[in-house]
């Protein structure tokens, strides 16, 4: 008679157990699991030799097997949920947020907190002035018809001053052409019609928004950028109130000790038009290159309402009259805080951000 090929059992189960106890890592218990309970296990290939015994051998050999079985694999189990729950604290540890370390390194480097874009800023600031000086603040559309951007500020179509204004196309003439609008001035004709509508004239207006024009951005020029228009429309209204608006601004925005001028100029909207400047921001108007060497620096447009655009808005040209201006906001920032490339503000670059908080 052979001897039982489960003659060693006990001795091999201690190894299995042993083995399963020495398991440190989740990878070592995948790896070694078809070694000790799998396919390549000692207790498959005893499952395997088990046929070649007699049957009523076979019967008590195999409660015996499985038994031994039962037992490593209740080691294998007991084995993998502590080794889970080990890699699990660890994982959790190194996920781990502490909150000291955010104070600490909060103290190392001190929030930043956002505030408004330079652009915004001064579009803040123009406004108090304006409203310091009995200006009320209205908005406009950044989309308008042709008829808004242009005829009724007398440009008719194909005029040669069109050429002024490189202008976005929206849509082109069906019904109507619609465009992005090139200046803020559109915005005094729907005040206008409105005030005309409510019967509520006199005006005393400014009017800030984003305009757009086909430029190729440069140092001193943007695609999208904005500008502030001023309309009054009142009784009696000359050239001189037009001047001293002009010229209390400038004042106020700019500094006390800065001057303004009006140099003959030509819109088709005001008549007569004129373009004003200031003091250079840069020399104080000792001359220098910015201004080349005048002192002075042009800021934007103005005039007297032209009497075709007072006509086409309904307003008596014999009982009132009044004044517009236009300049760019972005263009006023950057001589107030001196930047050399106007493409600086749209870049949004932080560090140039930062210098202006
Ligand atoms: N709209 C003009 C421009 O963008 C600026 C301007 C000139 C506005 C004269 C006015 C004005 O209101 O009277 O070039």
């Amino acid at each position: 008679m052979t001897a039982s090929p489960l003659a060693q059992l006990q001795e091999q189960t201690t190894d299995l157990l042993a083995t399963v106890a020495a398991w440190q890592t989740l990878d070592e218990l995948l790896e070694g699991e078809v070694f000790v309970t799998g396919k390549r296990s000692i207790l498959s290939a005893l499952q395997k030799s088990l046929g070649s015994l007699e049957p009523e051998a076979r019967k008590g050999a195999g409660a015996q097997l499985q038994e031994a079985r039962r037992s490593v694999e209740a080691a294998v189990a007991q084995k993998r949920a502590e080794l889970e729950s080990a890699a699990r604290i660890v994982a959790l540890e190194a996920d781990r947020l502490d909150l000291g370390d955010v104070v600490s390194s909060a103290v190392r480097v001190p929030y930043s907190h956002g505030h408004p874009g330079i652009v915004a800023a001064t579009q803040r600031e123009l406004e108090d002035v304006f409203v310091g000086m009995g200006f009320r603040v209205a908005d406009g559309p950044e989309v308008e018809t042709d008829w808004y951007n242009f005829e009724a500020l007398n440009i008719p179509p194909a005029h040669p001053s069109r050429g002024m204004w490189d202008t976005f196309y929206v849509e082109l003439g069906d019904p109507e052409t619609v465009v992005l609008r090139t200046h803020t001035s559109p915005t005094q004709i729907h005040l206008m019609e409105a005030a005309v509508a409510s019967d509520s004239l006199p005006i005393h207006s400014v009017m800030p928004g984003r305009c757009y024009r086909r430029d190729t951005p440069d140092a001193r020029h943007l695609a999208a950028f904005h500008q502030i228009e001023g309309l009054v429309v009142d009784r009696g209204i000359t050239f001189a109130d037009l001047a001293g608006v002009i010229d209390t601004f400038t004042k106020a925005y700019f500094g006390a000790d800065m001057q303004s001028r009006l140099r003959p100029a030509f819109f088709p909207f005001t008549e007569p038009s004129a373009e004003f400047e200031i003091t250079c921001t840069i020399c104080r108007g000792e001359g220098c290159r910015t201004c080349s060497h005048t002192g002075w620096i042009e800021l934007g447009g103005c005039g007297m309402l032209d009497p075709a655009v007072l006509a086409a808005v309904g307003i008596d040209g014999d009982e009132w009259s009044g004044f517009a201006f236009g300049f760019g906001i972005d263009r006023c920032a950057q001589m107030r805080h001196q930047i050399a490339d106007m493409r600086a503000l749209i870049e949004n670059d932080v560090r140039f951000l930062r210098q202006l908080s």
